[in-house]
């Protein structure tokens, strides 16, 4: 399928409504993207005629949802191009999905001075779960700066791995800058496992987990314009082996005695309880939409986009943008002089731009900039030049309003 942004955008119901007797123009994608009819469909489909728990049943319906929630680790596997469906972990999110590898790989193996080498660019899931084991074990969190611009040059990020280093754990985009960083390179320079953030790369750019050379790889399906509480941790095998449980309950195990358990076989081992059948679902067919697309489609649109915007956003003399790396995806972080960004993003509200305000979940980020706020636009594949316009002309107004 080509790549038609007209056709594109009359999938997304949601894009045809107004905010603010305005034209909605939603630059909020880096936080949560909308849904196209295709999923939404997929989902109702699913809770309307296919539904009952999964893995449990030998009834009809329970056959039926096992087999369509099953499908979806096969349709991730191949979206991100992982040797093998069954190092899908299936997670409710990237959040959880770090949790996951922290609890279950690294708390057992890490003590006192061992070291996690972090970079400043991270969002707060890949920060927080690393300050339980600093704050509980005694594990050193060595922080890797980027340059000024945003970007994160792999030499760096390897000067910082040393004998006591552990594990690398860094993003593949930033969700606040839009800096790609090269994971691979990082991957190739060492012999430390090394986990991938990929919760914004995912969206925007083609994700080849064979040739990356990662341990571990988090996507969140709220951001691949699927359901929340959906998503999934790629978990290479020989990791997998090496880790405990981190939810103990149904479904994870083979037998429970009074005395003892015996875990069941990855990947259920790693998914205790009740799952989210219906997001899981709803996020196959996310997926199998944006391969029809095609990622380098999508990825091609948004640079047109990115370039666009960069360069109206650069004339705006008054206007600061926090980070310019090379290669970056579309999410600008932007501050006025005078104007806080939460008055922006309530100004630009009020014309029908959702743009969000704050620290973006990553204060580390935000220091680093002498910041403690930005307006955050994030575009996505169903973005438009005339949208970026509207920023604009939005952000003018607000400079008019403030001067
Ligand atoms: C880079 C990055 N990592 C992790 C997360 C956390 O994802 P979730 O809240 O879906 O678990 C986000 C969400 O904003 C993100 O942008």
């Amino acid at each position: 399928m080509s790549f038609d942004i007209a056709t594109v955008r009359a999938d997304f119901p949601i894009l045809s409504r107004q905010v603010n007797n305005r034209p909605l123009v939603y630059l909020d994608s880096g936080a949560s993207a909308q849904k196209p009819r295709q999923v939404i469909d997929a989902v109702a489909r699913a809770y309307e005629g296919e539904y009952a728990n999964v893995h449990r049943g030998l009834h009809f319906l329970s056959n039926l949802a096992t087999e369509n929630y099953e499908r979806v680790r096969a349709i991730i596997a191949r979206f991100l191009n992982a040797p093998h469906e069954d190092e899908v972990i299936f997670t409710s999110g990237s959040t959880e999905g770090i949790n996951l590898v922290s609890y279950g790989w690294a708390a057992p193996r890490m003590g006192a001075g061992d070291e996690i080498v972090l970079s400043v660019l991270e969002h707060h899931a890949n920060i927080v779960p690393w300050h339980f084991l600093r704050e509980r074990q005694g594990v050193v969190l060595k922080w890797v700066e980027p340059e000024p611009d945003g970007s994160l040059p792999p030499e760096k990020v390897l000067a910082a791995v040393g004998p006591k280093t552990r594990l690398v754990a860094v993003t593949h985009m930033s969700n606040v800058t839009g800096t790609i960083v090269d994971v691979g390179a990082i991957a190739r320079g060492t012999h430390v496992p090394v986990l991938a953030d990929g919760s914004q790369a995912a969206v925007h750019m083609p994700v080849d987990l064979a040739a990356l050379g990662v341990d571990f790889y988090c996507i969140t399906g709220h951001k691949l314009y699927g359901p929340s509480g959906s998503g999934a941790m790629w978990i290479r095998r020989d990791r997998q082996a090496e880790m405990r449980p981190f939810l103990g309950g149904g479904d994870m195990i083979r037998t429970v005695t009074r005395d003892s358990v015996d875990y069941t076989d990855p990947p259920l081992r790693f998914e205790a309880g009740t799952p989210g059948i219906v997001n899981q679902i709803g996020l196959g067919a996310a997926l199998e939409y944006l391969m029809d697309l095609g990622m380098d489609n999508i990825a091609a649109h948004e640079r047109g986009l990115r370039d666009y915007a960069r360069d109206r956003l650069r004339s705006l003399n008054w206007l600061q943008v926090q980070g310019d790396a090379p290669g970056k995806g579309a999410i600008f972080s932007m501050t006025m002089q005078g104007a806080h960004a939460h008055d922006l993003s309530t100004i630009l509200d009020k014309r029908g731009i959702a743009v969000r305000a704050g620290s973006h979940c990553a204060m580390p980020l935000m220091e680093f900039f002498g910041i403690t706020a930005s307006a955050r636009a994030s575009f996505a594949m169903y973005n438009t030049t005339a949208e970026v316009d509207a920023l604009v002309e939005g952000l003018t107004f607000c400079r008019d309003l403030f001067a």
